[in-house]
Formats: C-alpha cells, sequence, structure tokens
C-alpha cells in the first residue's frame, strides 16, 4: 500500500524526495504525456540536421511522431506526422531531402510547408472538398540558437523565456564549435528498459561519476583523470528555473574563448601538431583544441534534452518502462576535419556503444527500474546537498556542491507544477 493516492499529484513530489510510483505507474506516465510533453516546449532538432532547404528529419513531441522540414524558403515547420486521409505516417525516413511527402497507402502528396498538394482520383470527392482544410497538423515552432523547440499550445510563453537563464549557457555550450558553427556529426540510439525520468536524473548527477565511471577513468592517462575528477574541482549545480539546470564539472571550461594561452594537454599535442602543419595559426589551433573535448558542464532542459559536454542527449519516453535515448555527437560546421576526427574519438570513448561510459551508466538505470519494483510505498531520495551554500547562482536560485540533486528537484519541483494543474 502506498501512503500516497497515485492521482494526487503534488503529494508525490516533496522538497527532497519523490515518490517510487512515478517510475512505475501507468497512469502517471499517460498524465505526463498530456500534462507536460503536450503542454511545453519540447526539443526536436539541432539545425544542422536541417540545413539544407527541402531538408527533413522525423522525430517525436512526446509520443506523437513528427516531422522538421526547412522549406525553400529557410523557414522550419514542425508537423504531424500523420496523413489526414486517414492517418498512415507520411515518412519513415529519419532525414533526408525532399520537396513533397506522397503517403504510400492512397497517394495524399504533402508540400514541405504542410500544405495538402494533390488528391489521386479527386474525381471520387464532392466538388467542395476543400485541400485547405487538410493541410498537416502544424506545430508551433521556435528555434534559439539553432536549437529547435516545438509546442502543441499556441499560448505558453515564448521559447526565450521558457528557457530563461538557460540561454546563457546554451551560448556558453555552443561555444565549442570553436569559432565555427556546430553541427550534428552523426547519432546513435538505443533504449532501455526504464522511466525517462530516470535519464533526466542521471546528465544532472555528479555523484555517481567517480563510482560508475571507474573503468572510463582508468582508461585515461594521468592528466585527463585528474582533469575528470569532476567532484573534486569545485563545481556546483544551479537551478535555472522552469526544470531547466545546469551542472559544472570543470569550471575551467565554462567559457572555451576565455584562457586560450593555457598549456595544450599532452593527450592533444599530436592534435595540435596536425591544424599546426595543415597551416592553422597558432590562435586557431589552440582554439579548437580547448575546445575538442567539450564544455564543462551539462545543461539539463525540461523535459527532453541535455547539452551534455560535448553532444546533445535526447529522451523519448516510450513506456512507464522504456525509454529511448539518443547522442548526437556534435562538432565544427566547416572546421578542420582533423578536430572534428578527435571529437569522434572522444564521443565513441565514453558515449559510445562499446564505449567505457555509457554502458556502465544503462546499467545503473536499469537497476534503479528492477529494484524499484520492491518497496512501492518507498521513496526516491534527492535530499543531496539540500542545505546548499548560496552565493553563485542568481537570486532566488538554488546553488550547491557538484554532487548535490539540485538539479533533479529543480526537474521534479517543475514536474509537480505542470502535472498539479
Ligand atoms: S492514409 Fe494517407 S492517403 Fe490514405
Ligand atoms: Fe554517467
Amino acid at each position: 500500500m502506498t501512503d500516497v493516492a497515485v492521482e494526487d499529484y503534488a503529494a508525490l513530489v516533496r522538497d527532497d524526495r519523490v515518490h517510487t510510483s512515478l517510475y512505475r505507474d501507468a497512469a502517471i506516465f499517460e498524465a505526463e504525456m498530456d500534462r507536460i510533453f503536450k503542454n511545453s516546449w519540447v526539443w526536436v532538432a539541432h539545425a544542422s540536421e536541417i540545413a539544407d532547404r527541402n531538408s527533413y528529419k522525423t522525430s517525436y513531441v512526446g509520443r506523437q511522431p513528427v516531422i522538421v522540414t526547412r522549406d525553400k524558403d529557410g523557414q522550419v515547420h514542425v508537423l504531424l506526422n500523420r496523413c489526414r486521409h486517414r492517418a498512415a505516417s507520411i515518412c519513415e525516413a529519419r532525414k533526408g531531402k525532399s520537396s513533397v511527402f506522397v503517403c504510400p497507402y492512397h497517394g495524399w502528396s504533402y508540400n514541405v510547408d504542410g500544405s495538402l498538394r494533390k488528391v489521386p482520383y479527386a474525381e471520387g470527392y464532392r466538388d467542395d472538398f476543400d485541400k485547405a482544410e487538410f493541410s498537416l497538423v502544424s506545430l508551433r515552432t521556435e528555434d534559439y540558437n539553432g536549437m529547435i523547440f516545438a509546442t502543441f499550445r499556441e499560448d505558453i510563453q515564448p521559447l526565450a523565456e521558457y528557457l530563461g537563464p538557460a540561454r546563457k549557457w546554451i551560448d556558453l555550450f555552443m561555444k565549442q564549435g570553436a569559432g565555427f558553427g556546430v553541427k550534428a556529426l552523426g547519432e546513435h540510439r538505443f533504449r532501455f528498459p526504464g522511466n525517462w525520468k530516470i535519464q533526466l536524473e542521471n546528465t544532472t548527477d555528479a555523484y555517481h561519476f567517480p563510482i560508475v565511471h571507474k573503468t572510463f577513468l582508468s582508461s585515461l592517462d594521468e592528466e585527463t583523470e585528474n582533469l575528470m575528477d569532476v567532484l573534486g574541482q569545485g563545481g556546483w549545480v544551479e537551478d535555472l528555473g522552469n526544470g531547466h539546470s545546469v551542472m559544472v564539472m570543470i569550471p575551467d571550461l565554462i567559457d572555451l574563448e576565455d584562457n586560450l594561452h593555457a598549456p595544450i594537454p599532452e593527450r592533444f599535442a599530436d592534435l595540435a601538431a596536425e591544424l599546426a602543419a595543415e597551416g592553422h595559426a597558432d590562435d586557431q589551433v589552440r582554439r579548437i583544441v580547448r575546445a575538442v573535448g567539450g564544455s564543462g558542464f551539462n545543461l539539463n532542459l525540461f523535459p527532453n534534452v541535455a547539452c551534455s559536454m560535448a553532444f546533445f542527449r535526447v529522451l523519448r519516453p516510450i513506456s512507464v518502462e522504456e525509454t529511448e535515448i539518443q547522442h548526437i555527437a556534435i562538432g565544427m560546421d566547416g572546421g578542420p576535419e582533423a578536430g572534428n576526427r578527435m571529437r569522434m574519438r572522444l564521443h565513441e570513448h565514453f558515449q559510445g556503444p562499446m564505449g567505457f561510459g555509457t554502458p556502465d551508466d544503462a546499467e545503473g538505470w536499469e537497476r534503479v527500474q528492477r529494484g524499484a519494483q520492491a518497496g512501492d510505498d518507498l521513496w526516491i531520495m534527492l535530499n543531496r546537498g539540500v542545505e546548499a551554500p548560496e552565493g553563485r547562482a542568481a537570486p532566488g536560485h538554488n546553488a550547491g556542491d557538484v554532487s548535490a540533486e539540485t538539479g533533479m528537484r529543480a526537474a521534479y519541483q517543475m514536474w509537480k507544477r505542470m502535472m498539479a494543474v
């Protein structure tokens, strides 16, 4: 027996803990899809994924499939991937280029802005059939510094306002283009048998790092191992409002344009030499090398995306006990190939399917879900660093030690606000 009724959502989130039913209750999951994913800005793409005119990618807003397109004038559209005839999905490819989408079932075709273009054997419809009534459903879409979000709601605040102080951190994150734009280099996806919020928590969880990632740490040279001692560098976590948070692990790497004359780490000496041999000026070499490992922080944007050091981590809830994760490796758009190659190798080393990091994380997430089958009257504790020292954050926002569970508390307070409506 639980000591709270599951429909009383507000009671399931306290200041320092959340109820286990948040991971396990199918009715709560249904309510989340409705109250959170249909009521907030949800990340759908990075601009570089649909850089060209008439390019597109498929994505999701909650469980609803969408197509993100760029039309011939450069404007971005987010369209429900559902034919207006009898609902077939009209695009199954992950990415591509096309000036038209043709539904495979009866051949209705749509322009990339979603308008209905042609209906085969149109004489079978009445004369007053109006194509304008059957455009693909178009979601409200806004972009901040290349991050494209969509929402079902016309009446919620503009994206910039929703992101608030997180915007500054997005700008800092994008500095890893090292003077170039940031570009998606590739992606991989996997699923784990666990609730989506376990994933949301993980991106703002420095506490597990030296424990779970011992294998990763032991695979590094000494200099890098010291750099990755994330609990020992004076980092912190900040609640940025609206469920967003930033976890600063390596304060020296907050602003990648600062401190360009610091010594080049040993592990990047070969890269620096290669770039210099290609004729890049010393300043440019230093800028690329400093940015190559990414930013020293994870920015969690509620509810479904993180700018995590050197990649985007996107979560997609499948069911109460299943989540899809997408890791999008990023690099310099137009920068030297040697730099992007190094970025890919670093990404594989930690995040890749055979990497030393993510597979160990995934074991932890699975175990949380499995363990949560026991003791359904118990609570998930988020009380680490609850008495956070003040001083670093803006008024009204807590800052705590990097291993504080501040970011999780921020996300769950937003969850509570949205679910208790
Ligand atoms: S369902 Fe798409 S044309 Fe019939
Ligand atoms: Fe981890």
